[in-house]
């Protein structure tokens, strides 16, 4: 059975959590294919909020396996706590939770090499999470890194001795102001090690071929955004992994003919959290509101989150890129309320108007162009049926479709679960 994808299609914070979670019941599996715990997302239902890291989105659902994949990097610290929040809700992540053998480990010392890393940019710094993203990816493709199977080796400890010691030289090489007790920092790795190594740890490429062939559904999830991949972002102010459908296929191991729908996911609007070019930012009262109706605070690290209109070359451009067959808006309910809604349909870029994805967005190269769409003023949080949307909603729904010719499947308007709307037509249930 083909494998479909779920993935943000701006800088990340779409709503992930919350379609993973709905779309369970459909599927047997549910596999995060990149990126750590620099993710953050979120699942509301029966009135609690929930916040998954690098633990996929299906947990919640008894039947499901959830694994990680191998192009995922694990901080086993952040882990351990994420296992602890679910045993409070009675969730048996011992029979349901998988993890590859393959997936790379973040130590303490990656942590600290990525915060000497953006004190030492100043200004320039990415905005990182200070999760280690970048230096765990970095010792992945310089060949140094430690694996989750290593950690069942005899010799790992001497492996993660002298690369801590590297790690070391290289932060005082920073010369940055960062005071930290390694020793403390390690009791509490090696604690939060011996656990991850009573979970299930598998070699994760066949276990999907096999469930491929028995007909087993499954549903990769990715985090971040399209805009934040490595190679496709708003270079270098992106993560470290590819978060695009290719990342899927290299982060599980599924060939490119394996993949069958690919489910990209927006908000309404945009939001950027972290450094970088956006050209949509908006900095007056609008951005404001939406930052404040929206509840737009990383999930992560709590940062206030930029906010601006929808950027339709950008849209068009991560639709193109991961190959999109099914489209989810999300926090359409966030812009209920404004006279108009705006549309960055193309940009001025270096003297000349352009429809495509330029090499760099930054501002004094990209000015956007508008066009305005009526707004509407209904509270639509609880609205259950597609047809009962407010008609210029409709309209803003339908001429997004038309441009990017490609089917809005999932209305998502409320934070909660329930509050998802199936589309007439759809061909993306809800199960
Ligand atoms: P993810 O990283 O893509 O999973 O997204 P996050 O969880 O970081 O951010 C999405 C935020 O929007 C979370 O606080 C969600 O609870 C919330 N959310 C999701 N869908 C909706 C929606 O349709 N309307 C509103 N108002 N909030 C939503
Ligand atoms: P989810 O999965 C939004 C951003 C950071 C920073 C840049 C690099 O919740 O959508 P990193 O820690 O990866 O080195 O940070 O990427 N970033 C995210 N922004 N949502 C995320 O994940 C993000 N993960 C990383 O803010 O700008
Ligand atoms: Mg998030």
């Amino acid at each position: 059975m083909a494998v479909d994808l779920l993935l943000g299609l701006q800088w990340g914070d779409e709503g992930k959590g919350k379609i993973v979670d709905v779309l369970t019941s459909k599927y047997d599996i549910i596999a995060r294919f990149q990126g750590g715990p620099n993710a953050g997302h979120t699942l509301v239902f029966n009135g609690k909020k929930h916040v998954l890291h690098t633990i996929p989105s299906g947990i919640f659902h008894e039947k499901a396996i959830n694994l990680v994949g191998n192009g995922v990097v694990i901080d086993p610290v952040i882990f351990k706590k994420e296992l602890l929040g679910l045993e409070q809700h009675e969730i048996d992540y011992r029979k349901s939770l998988f993890i590859s053998r393959k997936a790379h480990i973040i130590l303490p010392t990656h942590r600290l090499l990525d915060a000497a890393s953006e004190a030492a940019k100043g200004k320039a710094k990415i905005g990182s999470t200070l999760k280690g993203i970048g230096p765990t990816y970095m010792d992945k493709t310089g060949r140094n890194g430690i694996r989750v199977g290593d950690l069942e080796m005899p010799d790992w400890k001497e492996k993660y001795r002298s690369l801590a010691d590297k790690h070391e030289a290289m932060i005082d090489f920073y010369n940055v102001d960062l005071s930290y007790d390694l020793k403390q920092l390690e009791a509490e790795f090696f604690e939060a090690v011996e656990l991850l190594k009573t979970l299930k740890i598998i070699d994760s490429e066949e276990f999907l071929f096999n469930a491929q062939k028995e007909g087993k559904s499954i549903l990769a999830e990715g985090a971040q955004g399209s805009l934040l991949d490595i190679d496709f972002g708003t270079y270098p102010y992106v993560t470290s992994s590819n978060t695009t459908a290719a990342g899927a296929c290299t982060g599980l191991g599924v060939a490119p003919n394996q993949i069958g729908d690919v489910i990209g996911i927006f908000k309404a609007y945009t939001t950027r959290v972290g450094s970088g070019p956006f050209p949509t930012e908006l900095f007056d009262e609008i951005g404001e509101t939406m930052g404040r109706v929206g509840h737009e605070f990383g999930a992560t690290t709590g940062r206030p989150r930029r906010c601006g209109w929808l950027d339709l070359v950008a849209l068009r451009y991560a639709c193109l890129i991961n190959g999109v067959t099914q489209l989810t808006m999300m926090k359409a309910d966030v812009l209920s309320g404004f006279e108009t809604i705006k549309v960055c349909t193309s940009y001025y870029y270096r003297g000349e108007e352009i429809t495509h994805f330029p090499y760099s967005l930054d501002e004094e190269y990209v000015t956007p162009i508008y066009k305005e769409l009526k707004g509407w003023k209904e509270d639509i949080t609880t609205i259950t049926k597609s047809d009962e949307l407010p008609t210029e909603l409709i309209n803003y729904i339908e001429y997004l479709e038309k441009e990017l010719q490609i089917p809005i499947s999932i209305v998502s308007v409320g934070p909660d679960r329930v509050q998802t709307i199936n589309r007439k037509n759809s061909a993306l249930s809800l199960g």
